[in-house]
């Protein structure tokens, strides 16, 4: 029994395969309709969530399985004050697998310990969300045919923004990768990703405020949304959360194949307007989003 708290307990052929299953599924859905029959997912969302949690409930039901879970905290009774892993071990006796959201970092872990089936980190406060790195990897591919050889810059609130944590992560994994880390100097990535991730695999990287600087330079540009719900004050967050709005005056020196990723939702760093250009991904990564969490689900509950 295996679960997925951290993108790097999937080693880098797992990955790859995964998104292989993901691409083969985008190819034959047909083949994949019936492969979870009987099977039931929890979904346990102690945190807000629209693509993350429903896109898992898809994923099941076009696998033919079942779907069962809670949206919100206060209808469960961790409002009562049950722990997360006496709720994890309950839940285990419901379902074969679950995703769970939580704003504590760790607590999926915590989770994992107590449960007795596969949990999947669906996303802990600040900390990692490997399956929105997973759908990252495949909007990647998909876009620009590699994993490796390319420079991606980071846009917006790489201290709380946890698909960034993640991602980076899972990049250190390939060849060729350069960062270009674009931030308010408040909302730079956490010491314990450069040292234990960036610097510590020797990745090349450079930090700098000004996006339209390095605008040139970049194969992907992953703008993030700054998450309010991490700061210890409003008055910072109202000073930082405009700091960069993407539009399409400043797109007039960026590559013509640029992918722009965002893992959504969205608040003000993307101007709509910008969705029209062909290279604005983001909603189709949403829909890379339910394909690799059916590759997952696959993986984890060892469905042939
Ligand atoms: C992200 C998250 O929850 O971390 N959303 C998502 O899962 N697609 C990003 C965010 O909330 O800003």
């Amino acid at each position: 029994m295996r679960s997925l708290i951290d993108i790097l307990s999937l080693s880098t052929q797992e990955i790859d395969e995964l998104i292989a299953v993901a691409e083969d599924i985008i190819a034959h859905p047909e083949v994949y309709r019936d492969k979870c029959r009987y099977k039931k997912l929890a979904t346990l969302f102690f945190e807000p969530s629209t693509r993350t949690r429903l896109s898992f409930e898809a994923a099941m039901y076009e696998l033919g399985g079942q779907v069962l879970g809670f949206s919100e905290a206060n209808s469960s009774s961790a409002a009562k004050g049950e722990s997360v892993a006496d709720t994890a071990r309950t839940v285990s006796c419901y379902a074969d697998i679950i995703a769970m959201r939580h704003p504590k970092e760790g607590a999926p872990l915590v989770a994992s310990m107590a449960a007795s089936v596969p949990i999947i980190n669906a996303g802990d406060g600040g900390h990692n969300h490997p399956t929105q790195t997973l759908t990252d990897l495949l909007t990647i591919k998909r876009e620009k045919g590699r994993l490796d050889n390319l420079t991606v810059g980071f846009c917006g609130d790489l201290k709380f923004g946890r698909t960034v944590h993640s991602l980076i992560e899972a990049l250190s994994r390939y060849t060729g990768i350069k960062l270009v880390l674009i931030s308010p100097d408040e909302l730079k990535v956490p010491g314990y990703i450069r040292k234990d991730v960036i610097e510590a695999h020797g990745m090349d990287y450079k930090e700098t405020t000004n996006l339209e600087a390095v605008m040139p330079e970049l194969d992907i540009l992953y703008m993030t949304r700054v998450q309010r719900e991490r700061f210890f004050n409003e008055e910072d967050y109202l000073r930082l959360k405009d700091s960069y709005i993407l539009t399409p005056a400043k797109l007039t020196d960026a590559k013509e194949d640029l992918a722009i990723l965002h893992p959504l939702p969205r608040v003000n760093e993307i101007h709509t307007s910008v969705d029209s250009d062909p290279r604005a991904c983001y909603f189709r990564q949403v829909l890379n989003g339910k394909f690799i969490r059916m590759a997952l689900i696959l993986k984890l509950l060892e469905v042939e």
